[in-house]
């Protein structure tokens, strides 16, 4: 029988990214604390993609609670044009203390996708006040960058993007290093990067057409969880010098710790010109995006000609009570030594998952930071797969579900990435319930 919210629920609501037809039924879900999450009528589940790759504390967290209690009861919110305040000011200092070198300005927004649009707009308007047009980005395949028009534009042509394709921008794009599929079909033991080759000749064709290149630091999130070897990241960054091009790095996904490194650019050691973060920055509360830059593309708007402004902004840009969280969310960081709690995640991963690459639908298995990735193809030789409308994901979900676990594969890959606060414990028993669901498939 339907309980009533989840009657209610079909009555009015609309659930993204879903065929209300055909999908199974939401489950209703009444409480959350650490790594998991209660339903309605009991159950718990292991909250393995920590909610939308947002949670990384645990959900119900008392320091966030009550950071967001403390704020709740002095300011909710104000507009952000013409007024500031201190949660905000301070989250920006924090913020440029931790970000990569060069990084000085942070402007607000309110999710992943703003966060990319902001960063599109200002690389744009960067270049048009310094009197250049400069019309193409240049994107990766397997990119995604969001939602809305100029993250879909610049996300990789997909069945997302698909319905609005006419409406979409033009983008420059190339082949990343997705090595299990290596784009020249080189051998692993051989490769030296040479897939660099293709960005360097498509900046060479671009260039001063090109006003950024935009990227997903050294995991490609929702087109795969596609790991790259950091050297490419390096040598993005030297080629966009090079070419003289900006770096908008998307670290909505990777930041906040989840490559092992407070931001994934610091595995390559570099800045890019704009950075994103999104999702993990309030810890998984409350939306809240940046899109933090250099004082040189600041300068390019600083003026005494207001046509220079960026006139970009938005109702809960800056929202107290999300700045307020996101300051406590980085105060755990320094507390409680959760890089290295991730460090020592990743060690258990790899420990309990590589050896999935045993099973015959397993064609490989990745590992980065808190973050295990299996991609499962239909025969090992060929390695062919069905991609994000692959039946077996939706199959792996159910199946996790009845025993406690909480994973939604982006088709034919699936993947584990929990709040940080799990216990290897938890991890053991998770590695092996994926090992038998895998094994029955
Ligand atoms: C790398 C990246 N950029 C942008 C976004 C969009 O973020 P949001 O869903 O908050 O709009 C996502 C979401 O998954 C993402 O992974």
């Amino acid at each position: 029988m339907k309980s009533d919210i989840l009657t209610r629920d079909l009555k009015y609501v609309w659930h993204p990214y879903t065929q209300a037809k055909t999908a199974t039924l939401p489950v209703p879900i009444v409480r959350g604390e650490g790594v998991y999450l209660y339903t309605e009528d009991g159950r718990r589940l292991l909250d393995g993609i920590s909610s939308w790759w947002v949670n990384i504390h645990g959900h119900s967290h008392p320091r966030l609670n009550d950071a967001l209690y403390r704020q709740a009861s002095i300011l909710e919110h104000v507009v952000f044009a013409g007024f500031t305040h201190r949660p905000a000011v301070e989250l920006a200092e924090r913020l440029i203390e931790l970000l990569p070198k060069g990084i000085t300005r942070v402007f607000y927004s309110d999710n992943g996708s703003t966060a990319v649009e902001v960063a599109l707009k200002m690389a744009y308007q960067y270049w048009k006040n310094r009197g250049q047009t400069r019309r193409t980005f240049l994107a990766m395949e397997y990119a995604y960058h969001g939602d809305t028009f100029g993250a879909m534009a610049s996300s990789a042509r997909s069945v997302f993007t698909a319905a609005f394709e006419e409406l979409l921008f033009h983008c420059e794009r190339v082949s990343p290093p997705y090595c299990y599929r290596c784009p020249l079909g080189l051998e692993r033991s051989s490769c030296k990067i040479d897939c660099l080759e293709l960005l360097e000749n498509k900046l060479r064709e671009t260039a001063g057409e090109c006003a950024a290149v935009i990227v997903e630091p050294m995991v490609q999130g929702a087109g795969g969880m596609i790991i790259w070897p950091a050297e490419y990241l390096a040598s993005v960054r030297r080629l966009c010098d090079k070419y003289d091009v900006l770096l908008i790095a998307d670290e909505v996904f990777t930041g906040f710790g989840r490559t092992g490194k407070m931001f994934a650019c610091e595995h390559a050691s570099i800045s890019p010109d704009i950075i994103c973060l999104s999702k993990a920055l309030t810890g998984g509360y409350l939306p809240l995006a940046v899109t933090a830059t250099t004082e040189a593309v600041y300068e390019a708007f600083y003026s005494d000609d207001r046509r220079r402004t960026f006139f970009h902004g938005h109702s809960y840009t800056a929202n107290p009570l999300s700045c307020a969280v996101a300051l406590e969310s980085l105060a755990i960081f320094q507390d409680e030594a959760v890089l290295e709690r991730v460090g020592q995640l990743e060690t258990r991963f790899k420990k309990n998952f590589s050896s999935l690459i045993d099973l015959p639908r397993v064609g490989e298995v990745r590992i980065i930071g808190a973050l295990a990735v299996v991609e499962l193809v239909e025969d090992k030789a060929s390695k062919k797969a069905a991609g994000y409308l692959d039946n077996i994901g939706t199959k792996i979900t159910a199946a996790a579900l009845e025993r406690g676990l909480l994973l939604r594969p982006l088709g034919n890959v699936l993947y584990f990435l929990p709040p940080y606060v799990i216990t290897e414990q938890e991890v053991d028993y998770v590695a092996e319930q994926i090992y038998e669901i895998l094994r029955s498939l």
